[in-house]
């Protein structure tokens, strides 16, 4: 088989890479381990940056999203029995969010893609990537037990954390760091107990109130690094949500069925360069943020972003200086988010360590979120997103 670019792996970033490439008529082929139905159901991100929905509806893949999506114009820091809103669009001269899933992101691109007739085979495991510093780098993959060669003038590594690709970077520098503590995040058939997210900073640990339509709730608590999901009942686990959230006014967290249950470990990750010879790495498999910011997927389509448009421009131009600076490029808006995801996780959540003065030291940047207006502009922006390329 032979392409012109091979993109490994059909997550968000694989599927978009996908389209924009048809868009800008260069032919690809997308490789997925996994079936269809469990890359379409596998729960993660909601939150879609301002970027990230313009590129969305650039793409023509925005139609749903604009049509079921949930606008939110800020999001609510509660800490010490307070509330506090942050209003993106006065903060940043308009910009906003978008609550809308990943699961759906990822179902129409997967629509868009089958439609357009362009290959994406699933249950089709790369196995490694070759020749990555030649012109005609490969991937050898599995397919129906199969072993073939998929032979491309580029290779995009969009395989996520565990995948093969980043393995055929020699001589990469990691940067990473580990957190002592999880999530543990479930889905319930409850409308949200409120309009906006909620970020709580509490003694007891974190929480997050999200959503994921009008009458589907998501809601995540911070639990130690090494918990099993069975070990919490749905009652524990409200409660425990409802303790976090507490406020000095009459605020209530409405209980539902809950549907999903799991746990996330929380790592910060950069992998340098992200690029080698004709293969680059794009998204989760470059790059890993806490989920705090909802950061991860929002970087995973600036980077692809950028891979297109530095393609298109040699293809156009015959110029090979945009796919030159793809790591540069893409690193840059990296670090800012892995900046971000940090900031944000070391603010809300208590380590076990954690001694009353770091205590008194979170309440007071939170304090200082809340009454300074430079403070809470540089929040609004990170959070609305950083511009790509
Ligand atoms: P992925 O979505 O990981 O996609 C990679 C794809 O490659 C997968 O479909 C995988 O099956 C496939 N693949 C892997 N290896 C191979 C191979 N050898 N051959 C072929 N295919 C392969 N972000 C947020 O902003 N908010 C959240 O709440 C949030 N929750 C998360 C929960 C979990 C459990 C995880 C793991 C991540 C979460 N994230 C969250 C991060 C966000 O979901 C990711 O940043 C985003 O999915 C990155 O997209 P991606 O396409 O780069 O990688
Ligand atoms: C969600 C996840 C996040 O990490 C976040 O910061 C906000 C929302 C979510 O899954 O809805």
């Amino acid at each position: 088989m032979r392409t012109t670019v091979g993109i490994i792996g059909a997550g968000p970033a694989g599927l978009l890479l996908a389209r924009l490439l048809h868009n800008a008529g260069i032919d690809s082929v997308v490789l997925e381990s996994r079936d269809r139905a469990y890359v379409e159901r596998r729960q993660r991100a909601g939150i879609l940056e301002q970027g990230t929905v313009d590129v969305l509806r650039e793409a023509g893949a925005g139609e749903r999203m604009d049509r079921e999506g949930l606008r939110h114009d800020g999001i609510e820091l509660r800490f010490d029995r307070r509330r506090h809103r942050v209003d993106f669009p006065a903060l940043t001269g308009g910009r906003s969010v978008m609550v809308y899933a990943q699961t759906e992101v990822c179902k129409d691109l997967i629509a868009l893609r089958i439609e357009e007739g362009g290959p994406l085979l699933f249950e089709t495991e790369a196995l490694a990537v070759e020749g990555a510093d030649t012109d005609r780098p490969r991937v050898r993959f599995r397919r129906e037990g199969v072993e073939d060669v998929l032979e491309c003038d580029y290779v995009v590594g969009c395989d996520g954390f565990w995948g093969v690709a980043r393995s055929a970077v020699p001589d990469g520098r990691t940067f990473e760091r580990t957190y002592p503590f999880s999530w543990l995040g479930i889905l319930a058939d409850v409308a949200p107990s409120h309009d906006e997210l909620v970020y709580a900073r509490h003694d007891r640990g974190f929480a997050l109130l999200s959503m994921r339509s009008p009458s589907v709730s998501r809601l995540y608590l911070q639990v130690p690094a090494d918990t099993d999901a069975d070990d919490w009942s749905d009652e524990r686990i409200w409660d425990e949500l409802e303790r976090r959230f507490e406020t000095d006014d009459d605020w209530t967290l409405r209980r539902g069925p809950v549907t999903q249950k799991s746990v996330t470990p929380m790592r910060s990750y950069v992998h340098e360069p992200m690029r080698h010879g004709r293969l680059f790495l794009a998204g989760d498999a470059a790059h890993i943020v806490p989920p705090t910011g909802a950061k991860g997927l929002n970087l995973a389509v600036g980077d692809v972003v950028t891979f297109a448009r530095a393609l298109a421009h040699r293809t156009a131009t015959g110029s090979d200086d945009l796919l030159d600076a793809y790591s540069t490029t893409c690193l840059r808006r990296v670090w800012q988010a892995e900046r971000f995801s940090y900031d944000m996780t070391t603010l809300l959540h208590t380590a076990p360590d954690a001694t009353p003065f770091e205590d008194r030291l979170q309440l007071a940047r939170l304090d200082r979120i809340a009454s300074s207006r430079a403070a809470e502009t540089d929040l609004a922006e990170a959070y609305t997103g950083f511009p790509i390329g």
